[in-house]
C-alpha cells in the first residue's frame, strides 16, 4: 500500500515537475519579454506569410537556428540563434522541423535581391543548377510580351519564351516581401530570452 501511494506521489510529482519546467516557467519569463517586443510585420509581407503557409514550405524549411552546442546551424551561416520574439507577429509559426531545404530564418541577408527570388520561385534551377526544389509556375503569368508593359523575369536563355514574357503575379510579390523580411540584421529586441 505504501509502494503504490509512493509510485502515485512520484507520478504526480514528475507531472507537475515538467509542467512548471516547460509551460509555467517558460510563460512567466518569456512572455513579459514578447509582449514588450517591438517587433511587426505588414502589408505584403503579412499577404506573403499567408502564401508561405499555404504553399507548404514549411514542409522542406524550417524557420528555427539552434544555438551554438545543439548542432552546426550557425556554423552553416544561416544566422544568431532564434528567440521567442523573432515569432511575435505573424501566426501560424513557421517553425518546422523538415530541412529537405535550408533554414530560412536569415534568408534575405543571404540572398537580397528580388529578382533572385523570383526567378527561384518560378523554377529554382534558374538560379541554382542542381536544386531539388519543385518550381512554383502558377505563382506567375506567361503574356505575350507585346500585350504588356509590366518587366517580365530576367530569364537566362535557355527558359526564356520568345515572344512571351513572365509576370510575376501579387501572391508571387507578396511572398517575396515576407522572405524579403526574415532578416536578422536588427538587433534582439527587448533581450534575448
Ligand atoms: C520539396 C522541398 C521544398 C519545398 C516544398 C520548398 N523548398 Fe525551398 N528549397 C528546397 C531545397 C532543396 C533548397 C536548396 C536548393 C535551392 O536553393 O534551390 C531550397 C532553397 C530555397 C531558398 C534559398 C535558400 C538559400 O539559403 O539560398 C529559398 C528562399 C526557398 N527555398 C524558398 C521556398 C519557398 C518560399 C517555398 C514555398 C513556396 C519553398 N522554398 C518550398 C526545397 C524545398
Amino acid at each position: 500500500m505504501i509502494k503504490n501511494s509512493i509510485l502515485i506521489i512520484g507520478i504526480i510529482g514528475l507531472f507537475v515537475f515538467a509542467m512548471f519546467g516547460l509551460t509555467i516557467l517558460p510563460k512567466l519569463y518569456i512572455e513579459p519579454n514578447v509582449e514588450k517586443a517591438n517587433v511587426y510585420v505588414w502589408g505584403r509581407a503579412a499577404e506573403g506569410h499567408k502564401v508561405y503557409v499555404s504553399h507548404g514550405c514549411i514542409y522542406c524549411h524550417s524557420q528555427q537556428v539552434r544555438p551554438k552546442g545543439f548542432g552546426a546551424d550557425i556554423e552553416r551561416g544561416w544566422g544568431r540563434a532564434s528567440v521567442a520574439t523573432d515569432y511575435k507577429g505573424l501566426t501560424p509559426h513557421q517553425l518546422g522541423t523538415m530541412r529537405t531545404g535550408p533554414d530560412l530564418s536569415n534568408i534575405a541577408q543571404r540572398q537580397p535581391g528580388r529578382d533572385w527570388h523570383l526567378l527561384h520561385l518560378y523554377n529554382p534551377r534558374t538560379v541554382i543548377k542542381e536544386s531539388i526544389m519543385p518550381p512554383y509556375p502558377f505563382l506567375f503569368e506567361i503574356v505575350d510580351a507585346d500585350k504588356t508593359l509590366k518587366e517580365g523575369l530576367k530569364l537566362p536563355p535557355e527558359y526564356q519564351i520568345p515572344g512571351k514574357k513572365v509576370i510575376p503575379t501579387d501572391e508571387a510579390n507578396a511572398l517575396v516581401d515576407y522572405l524579403l523580411s526574415l532578416n536578422q540584421k536588427d538587433p534582439i529586441k527587448p533581450q534575448q530570452n
